[in-house]
């Protein structure tokens, strides 16, 4: 754990980090474990990572735990998965809330097995005026999905949006990206170098950092390294980059007269 000072100096406000916590079947099965120990190490890293993130000061973290697209696995890894949700969920509420952290699940809600559905929504009230971190948890997500579900609400809320795109967009963004924003830093571990329907639209200027470690053994270290590459990166969002600072000096030799 990263000590007081090197924390003050490392301070990251206003920062959108999203994470895809990819690799913990491979970490499991190159340590001769079966798949769900991946996931059971995963967890301790995510609860290292919430609390490494809260310390330096990132304003919003969105980690995808569950895809909808996760519902194609054995039924038996799926049940653990949300076990383990769970399990963390009510070993974490009363930390996070004295943190300061709000919890936030995005995603789907009527899949979802009912007993970690109850825990999640406990966790969302009571961390609910938590005005630290913003910890956003993607479980049953699909970005294609999301944003399906943004524009039809707009639509549904103004006829006009149906017409005007500029309006529409402008409804789509406030509707997927609240208060947290666009994300600033996409980290995917585990290696591969897709999005997997992750935060679509909400990463149109994010930078991206893919590293080959797998979850269970990402660390805060491997956290702030990403964020100070991150650091410098320049970000133009379509624009040319800042002119250096001109030097104002005399030109050399005479003045051209007139
Ligand atoms: C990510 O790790 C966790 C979930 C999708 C729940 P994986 O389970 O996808 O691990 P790999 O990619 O198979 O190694
Ligand atoms: C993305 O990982 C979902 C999560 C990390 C929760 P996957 O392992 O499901 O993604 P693909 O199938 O390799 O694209
Ligand atoms: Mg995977």
């Amino acid at each position: 754990m990263a000590n007081d000072s090197a924390i003050q100096g490392n301070r990251q406000p206003g920062l959108h980090v999203a994470i895809i916590m990819d690799g913990n079947g491979r970490w499991a099965a190159r340590q001769g474990l079966p798949r769900v120990a991946g996931h059971r190490v995963g967890v301790l890293t995510a609860r290292r990572i919430v609390e490494h993130a809260d310390e330096i000061g990132i304003r919003c973290l969105t980690l995808y735990a569950f895809s909808s697209d996760n519902w194609r696995r054995p039924a038996a890894e799926v049940t653990r998965v949300f076990w383990l949700l769970r399990a963390f969920l009510r070993m974490e509420t009363a930390r996070l809330r004295e943190r300061g952290v709000r919890f936030e699940a995005i995603g789907r809600r009527d899949r979802i097995p009912e007993a970690a559905l109850r825990t999640m929504e406990r966790t969302e009230e009571v961390t609910a005026g938590g005005s630290g971190l913003h910890l956003r948890v993607a479980i049953d997500y699909s970005s294609r999905d999301a944003i399906a579900r943004a524009a039809c609400e707009a639509a549904a809320l103004s006829d006009e949006a149906l017409f005007r795109p500029d309006m529409l967009r402008s409804m789509v963004t406030q509707a997927l990206a609240g208060d947290c924003g666009e994300v600033d830093l996409l980290i995917r571990t585990g290696g591969e170098k897709r999005l997997s329907d992750f935060l679509l639209w909400e990463c149109a200027y994010a930078e991206l950092a893919f590293t080959e470690r797998m979850w269970p053994e990402f660390d805060e270290a491997d956290l702030d390294a990403a964020i100070a590459e991150f650091r410098h990166r320049e970000r133009r969002f379509g624009g040319v980059p800042e002119p250096p600072m001109k030097q104002v000096s005399e030109p050399a030799g005479q003045p051209v007269s007139a």
